[in-house]
């Protein structure tokens, strides 16, 4: 015979190589905390609609408490022969409470109980997330409060393109930050209802109350359709979407923070405290947490990819192969924890060197457009103006300067239009200042954004 909980149809045990290959309890012990707490709310709603006692409620409720207790406190014993987090509990109940912990299962699969466990699991996640996020945010904003008026090069091409305030870079970064937020919030949303109650694909036969489960578990509400139910895992791929997102931009940011830490930029310099050093090399300190936020970005993008593909070919409705959702969703959900956590700490400890992104900017003919608006001012059509400041700064690259270290006279000479009140258009400062309204670069709309920010909570 076979000894499983559910060995009664079967003649023979389980061979130990197919209870080790298809053992999930390894990875999906994780979701303890979410399965026990689907299970009280399940027996209890049963004794409300009178399938169980009171009393075998109460024993399952509290044997269930001790249950999470001895697991915290590391003294519950796993076994892959109970293949899942679900039986390993069940089992041990049983165990610790006899006949009433037999009775818990009653209208209910492990497929709606999976499904519920997940549900919650990803929920919880979601809700530790939105704190973290809302250090990185939060960061950035101070940081652009400390650096609106710094002048740097912006970039298109990555080639100096005009003058911007390091301040308006970080509140760049902070708004596609912030549309992540929005979006685990939207993913919250959609997931929050009851899987249970779909039973083990077609609903039960007991008088069940879904709506009270649902309630106890904190859902907005159950779901509609029992075989989608126990199939549906884009909440799943919905997390793993919007993590990739997340991750995406970190490795942006990161990407931009490797160039601005080398030499050649020096636009910031990242504490010793984020940074390692060569077993060779003595003189190197590496950017080594950006760049490790850069390289798990990839594995983040395939786990969504895992997830995909996983369900691609699935018939409706529960299918082993979900099993298998487990692994991409919680390495997703560790390395996109692991990576806001170091940047949230990281983003206050950057450095900005302020002379150097001056420098850059100073360097770059980054505002030959404020002459050609300067030009068109004076009357001059955009494109005419265009041809004129393009044979200016061909001008100042034989001299070797910008175009504001030219004189007066030389200036002239390109075009007959430029008087003295160019100098105040043509520097770094008159630049920025220039792009004053909403969304813009000056230091002034900076600072207005900065305080829409504070005003909105997230
Ligand atoms: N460990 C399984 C999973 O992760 C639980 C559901 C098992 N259901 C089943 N019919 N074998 O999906």
């Amino acid at each position: 015979g076979n000894q499983k909980l559910w060995g009664g149809r079967f003649a023979e045990s389980t061979s130990a190589l197919v209870e080790k290959f298809s053992e999930s309890v390894s990875f999906d012990a994780r979701l303890y905390r979410q399965d026990i707490a689907g299970s009280q709310a399940h027996a209890r709603m049963l004794a409300k609609v009178g399938v169980l006692s009171e009393t075998d409620a109460q024993a399952i409720v509290q044997g269930l408490d001790a249950i999470r207790d001895s697991i915290e406190s590391g003294r519950f014993e796993w076994s892959e022969q109970l293949e899942d987090v679900h039986m390993n509990i069940e089992a041990r109940l049983t165990e610790a409470i006899g006949e009433a912990g037999k009775r818990l299962h009653t209208g209910r699969s492990r497929n709606d109980q999976v499904a519920t466990d997940l549900r919650l699991y990803v929920r919880d996640t979601i809700d530790a997330l939105l704190p973290l996020i809302d250090r990185v945010t939060e960061g950035l904003l101070n940081l652009a409060e400390r650096e609106a008026d710094t002048v740097m090069p912006g970039f298109t091409h990555l080639q100096i393109a005009q003058p911007v305030s390091f301040g308006h870079h970080m509140l760049a970064w902070r708004e596609q930050m912030l549309r992540d937020r929005s979006r685990l919030v939207d993913c919250r949303k959609r997931l929050n209802l009851l899987p249970l109650g779909a039973a083990a694909l077609a609903g039960t036969v007991y008088p069940i109350d879904r709506h009270y489960v649902a309630e106890l578990l904190g859902f907005d509400g159950v779901t509609e359709n029992s075989l989608d139910t126990v199939s549906d895992r884009d909440f799943a791929i919905e997390f793993c979407s919007v993590a990739s997102l997340i991750m995406v931009h970190l490795s942006r940011w990161s990407e931009e923070l490797i160039l601005w830490a080398t030499p050649m930029f020096g636009f910031v310099n990242l504490p010793d405290r984020f940074c390692t050093g060569s077993s060779i090399m003595p003189q190197k300190k590496n950017p080594d947490v950006p760049e490790l936020v850069r390289g798990k970005t990839g594995r983040v993008i395939g786990n969504l990819q895992a997830l995909l593909v996983l369900m691609k070919g699935q018939p409706l409705a529960y299918n082993r192969d979900n099993q298998e959702d487990k692994p991409p969703l919680f390495d997703s959900v560790d390395t996109v924890r692991a990576c806001l956590q170091v940047y949230a700490e990281m983003i206050p400890a950057i450095e900005v060197r302020r002379e150097n992104c001056r420098a850059a900017a100073a360097k770059g003919y980054s505002t030959a457009t404020d002459l050609a608006d300067y030009l068109v001012r004076k009357g001059l059509p955009f494109r005419d103006a265009h041809h004129v400041v393009g044979s200016t700064v061909a001008y100042a690259q034989k001299k070797g300067c910008d175009i504001a270290e030219l004189d007066l006279a030389e200036l002239q000479a390109q075009s007959k239009l430029i008087e003295a009140d160019v100098y105040a258009c043509i520097s770094l400062e008159g630049s920025l200042a220039a792009r004053n309204h909403y969304g813009a670069t000056a230091p002034t709309q900076v600072r207005a954004a900065i305080a829409r920010a504070r005003q909105r909570p997230s």
